[in-house]
């Protein structure tokens, strides 16, 4: 007995103090002043440890976007965004590097940049994902079929975001009203999909409500996937090693009700830690006579256990209105955050204490 509980205690011992247990501390605000940046939409880092994001410049999503009660967008959001809606940004200082994609996109939603410095985004308005090769500014894949939403293996409806392996097999999330989630050869042939519409009634670990977010954790063999609207994220076999186990269902990454609505995660590889964005209030709010700052980034390790939680919104914060972590990625040397405010069109820069 004493020495399990002896070999027990060293381990928690063990567990806790591998992890950091100081939140990040803010380091810059990137504001990409002058350059017309609206709201962030997605982030990922390049493997220069250059900073990406995708935003919708003077068009933010709104509800004269669609046509009503459609996913169809409407003639004036047809007209593609006038700017450079993809940015490469100085890591250290948030200044604009270079830009493209002006005249092309509608409505930006995910990025994601694979081993290869691919570039992939998806965009909600066209109902399609590209891909670019790093550098280039004309895409070399093209999925969905423009402006038209479906459900079949040709059409997207709103896809949200895509997670890519280092053989080239990706997995997509589909999206806002599939609520579905595809796998690709490296060919970019459907090779699996599993995922249905579903809410509060008869829950499942395959009845997603907006999958919102995906990420690829390659070692473990898992795809995992923020349920938005469900308020979790969860694990499937993503099947590289055994392809006969793709989507079954492996663990509860985030569990529901833990954050509130999950609007991204990320993998940060190098410290061994998944980092998700919540949204517990978009605003600090009162619980008694006590005013709560509610925190947006969350740390968890591995196994789904909640370890840290850091970027709380401020007061000052509040005074600019409302604040919303769209989505979130990590320095490849794991030591910094970067947090994607949607609604106050800004980069929030987090460090590792
Ligand atoms: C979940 O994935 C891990 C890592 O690949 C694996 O070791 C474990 O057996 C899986 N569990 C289930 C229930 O599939
Ligand atoms: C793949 O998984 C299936 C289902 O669990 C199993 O029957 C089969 O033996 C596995 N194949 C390999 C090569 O491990
Ligand atoms: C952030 O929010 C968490 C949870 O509400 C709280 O425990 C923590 O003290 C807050 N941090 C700050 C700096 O207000």
């Amino acid at each position: 007995m004493t020495v399990i509980y002896l070999y027990a205690t060293l381990l928690s011992v063990f567990i806790t103090q591998a992890f950091s247990l100081v939140p990040p501390t803010l380091d810059t605000v990137f504001t990409v002043d002058g350059q017309g940046i609206g709201q962030v939409a997605g982030v990922d880092v390049d493997s220069a440890g250059d900073l990406f994001v995708f935003h919708r410049a003077n068009r933010p999503w709104s509800s004269t976007t669609y046509r009503p009660f459609s996913n169809v967008l409407s003639n004036e959001a047809r007209v593609p965004i006038a700017f450079d809606v993809i940015l490469k940004l100085d890591p250290k200082t948030g200044r604009k590097i270079s830009g493209f994609g002006s005249n092309f996109f509608n409505v930006p939603h995910g990025l994601t940049i694979d081993n290869n410095d691919n570039l992939w985004v998806t965009d909600t308005g066209r109902h399609q994902i590209f891909r670019f090769a790093k550098g280039q500014t004309t895409p070399n894949l093209e999925l969905g079929v423009k402006f038209v939403p479906g459900s079949d293996q040709q059409h997207f409806c709103k896809p949200t975001g895509v997670a890519v392996s280092s053989t080239g097999v990706f997995f997509v999330a589909d999206g806002y009203c599939n609520s579905r989630i595809l796998k690709y050869s490296s060919e970019a042939q459907v090779l699996a999909q599993w995922g249905t519409v579903g809410g509060r009634a008869g829950l499942t670990p395959y009845t997603l409500n907006i999958p919102h977010s995906i990420i690829l954790m390659e070692e473990q063999d898992l795809v995992c996937v923020a349920d938005r609207e469900n308020s979790r994220a969860l694990c499937y076999n993503a099947g590289l090693k055994n392809s006969t186990l793709t989507g079954v269902f492996n663990r509860t990454l985030v569990p529901q009700g833990n954050i509130g609505k999950v609007y991204g995660i990320y993998y940060n590889k190098a410290a061994q830690e998944v980092v998700a964005a919540g949204v517990i209030s978009l605003t600090p709010y009162l619980s008694g006579r006590q005013t709560i700052y509610p925190p947006r980034a969350f740390i968890y390790n591995l196994k789904g256990q909640r370890q840290l939680s850091f970027a709380n919104i401020t007061q000052e914060m509040a005074k600019l209105g409302q604040s919303l972590i769209h989505d979130l990625c990590t320095s490849r040397d794991g030591q910094s955050y970067y947090l994607a405010d949607l609604d106050q069109n800004k980069v929030y820069k987090y460090n590792k204490v």
